[in-house]
């Protein structure tokens, strides 16, 4: 080993110690004649002095060191002069003062800051992401990530769950995404998909009889990405033989609160976790994905808009549509500045408008409200809208009349965006919520068909399997979702086990025969020797850790992430590839062959 201890592990208790460390220059400062440097390596950071009376040599080394500099010191380790000490560094009690320096590698002054936090350009996080993840940040997110992996894989193996890698290059499951598609040389023409999930793997394995299974699985998906999406992502994919909806989610709060407990014991668990059905968090959230960690909740005012003599409401609500809101508490003197904000706003989320309300005064009264609708509302209505929403004076209430899905998404958006305001997002809480009771079958008013609420394996609440062919909009699904902090995490379902219902399914989804055979001829045969009933669930690992970071975005938890338009700009993929690599494959591309070289970095 070039070093005898890590830099961030030197305490009080290695006074007097002889130490030679070996990390990165992480800052250096000149100062009364001595050099002070800050070495870093994995572990953290510790202060080394360069003093010219204690060597001249070393001392020489420091005046040529620059920032990244990769160094070998050795040296001992004292406690700082009183009145030195660094309370903000674990190894801020001592310092190292050095004896001897070798620099082992000199560094390009690198195009960003490793030692201050501030907000650099994507691109340039991206492409030079081994400097990115020199950041302390970084690296104590990938050190997160670690921990909770190692947790969950030691907390499921002392349950039972065996981990079982599945291929990557398989035939298309649907999960809601394209496939990536992979060509095979040796079977022309025909392609294997990247797994969007282990999804018709997973269940097969219960079929040959394995229980209990996991996978740190990796999975692919080609869909517009956003912040808490990248086309190549990673779940912690479960299933089980011989279960119900119950016993997963009862297994998923014990993981989740042991896992918290010991990665994140700081932040705080809403316990026990509640559960919501789909129909509730649609009413009260406008979304199956809630944040509960505050109120704001959504409230109907349709009964009432009906009585209202204001053209918008009529409209909407002949049409079938809704009026809902939300009371924002002590907003009541937002200017109109603000107000048309706030339209704006509503308006980007896909509303026509929206309607604002704003208890001004002292009372709820008439004389004491500003709102464009004062005018259409009698002394009556005023008071039942402000009883529904429980309003009290200095509240502002935002409203939405539109088609439901738009008043949900709009609703939904604002009080997001209010939470936010109002700093009701408590960073340090986890609010995990269980939401079930989803309907089994979604209706695409486009293509004039059914879809599956979940995928196509789900299997519908057994009592209600006499409604499917008279009326499929009343099946409920054995589907469940698990949501935290307003983030999808994961999603599971109790799954179909037998070859003639998964057909029949396949059947009212639309899929022809033919469809059916070919995409899932292997599955519907593996059914019909011995499937145990199972079911399983799949948490977004990114997405989780995410969370437990405090990160805005999973590429923060990603070590190597693609950027918005799916580009490794690091490694520069995807790239063009050779005119012989794609007559190999059978291949022949519509815009012609581009040369690599010329062409390669031009993404
Ligand atoms: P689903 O498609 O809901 O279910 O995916 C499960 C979870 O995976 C995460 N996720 C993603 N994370 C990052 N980037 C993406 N592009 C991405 N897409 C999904 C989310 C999501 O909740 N096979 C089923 C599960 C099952 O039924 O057992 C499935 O994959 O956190």
């Amino acid at each position: 080993m070039l070093k005898s201890h890590n830099c961030g592990e030197l305490k009080e208790n290695h006074a007097g110690q002889m130490v030679t460390l070996a990390g990165w220059v992480h800052r250096r400062r000149d100062h009364g004649g001595k050099v002070f440097i800050d070495l870093r390596d994995r572990e953290g950071i510790v202060q080394v002095v360069f003093n010219p009376q204690v060597s001249q040599e070393a001392y020489q080394v420091a005046g040529s060191l620059r920032s990244e500099y990769v160094i070998q010191v050795t040296g001992e380790v004292v406690l700082r002069p009183e009145g030195t000490e660094n309370p903000k560094l674990p190894s801020g009690d001592i310092e190292v003062i050095a004896k001897k320096a070798v620099i082992l590698n000199p560094s390009k002054t690198p195009p960003f800051y490793i030692s201050e936090d501030e907000d650099v350009e994507e691109s340039l996080c991206l492409k030079n992401r081994y400097l990115y993840l020199r950041r302390p940040r970084m690296k104590d997110n990938l050190l997160l990530r670690h921990r909770a992996i190692k947790f969950i894989r030691d907390f499921l193996d002392a349950r039972g769950f065996v981990e079982i890698e599945t291929p990557i290059l398989i035939k298309s499951t649907p999960e809601g995404a394209r496939d990536y598609l992979v060509p095979s040389r040796i079977n022309p023409g025909k392609f294997y998909a990247l797994p969007q999930s282990p999804q018709q793997l997973k269940q097969i394995l219960m079929i040959a009889g394995f229980d209990k299974y996991f996978q740190i699985a990796r999975c692919f998906r080609d869909e517009d990405l956003r912040a808490d999406r990248q086309p190549e992502f990673t779940q912690l994919d479960m299933e089980m033989s011989f279960i119900g909806v119950k016993d997963i989610l009862q297994l998923m709060e014990e993981l989740f609160t042991s896992l918290v407990e010991t990665v994140r014991p700081d932040m705080r668990l809403l316990k026990p976790f509640p559960y919501l059905s789909y129909k509730e968090a649609m009413e009260k959230y406008g979304t199956d994905k809630p944040d509960i960690r505050f109120g704001l909740e959504i409230k109907d005012i349709s009964d009432i808009a009906a009585g209202i003599d204001f053209q918008i409401f009529r409209s909407v609500l002949d049409r079938n549509g809704k009026v809902k809101g939300i009371c924002v508490p002590g907003c009541g003197h937002y200017t109109r500045h603000q107000l048309d904000a706030l339209i704006n706003f509503a308006k980007s989320c896909g509303a026509q408008g929206l309607m604002t309300i704003a208890f001004t005064g002292g009372a709820i009264t008439l004389d004491e409200v500003k709102s464009a609708a004062a005018k259409y509302l009698t002394p009556n209505q005023l008071e039942e809208i402000a009883g529904r929403f429980e309003a009290k004076p200095g509240d502002l209430l935002l409203i939405v009349a539109d088609k439901l899905n738009v008043v949900n998404k709009t609703l939904d958006e604002l009080r997001r965006e209010m939470a936010q305001r109002l700093n009701l997002t408590d960073a340090d809480q986890l609010a995990f919520t269980f939401i079930v009771d989803f309907p089994f079958l979604e209706w695409n008013g486009e293509e004039k068909r059914w879809e599956p609420m979940h995928h196509p394996f789900t299997a519908p609440r057994w009592e209600d399997v006499a409604l499917l062919d008279t009326e499929p909009d009343k099946v409920y699904g054995q589907h469940y979702d698990v949501v935290c902090n307003g983030c999808e995490l994961g999603s599971g379902s109790i799954r179909i086990h037998n070859r003639q219902f998964q057909e029949k399914i396949f059947n009212l989804l639309g899929y022809s025969k033919e469809e059916t055979e070919s995409r899932f001829g292997g599955l519907l045969e593996a059914l019909e020797y011995g499937a145990p009933p199972h079911g399983g669930i799949a948490i977004g690992l990114d997405r989780l850790v995410m969370l437990f970071a405090g990160e805005r975005s999973i590429r923060e938890v990603i070590a190597f992430p693609k950027n918005q338009n799916a580009v490794d700009l690091m490694l520069g993929s995807p790239s063009y590839v050779e005119k012989h690599q794609l007559d190999e494959l059978n291949l022949k591309l519509k815009c012609g062959i581009l040369r690599p070289k010329e062409k390669e970095y031009g993404i």
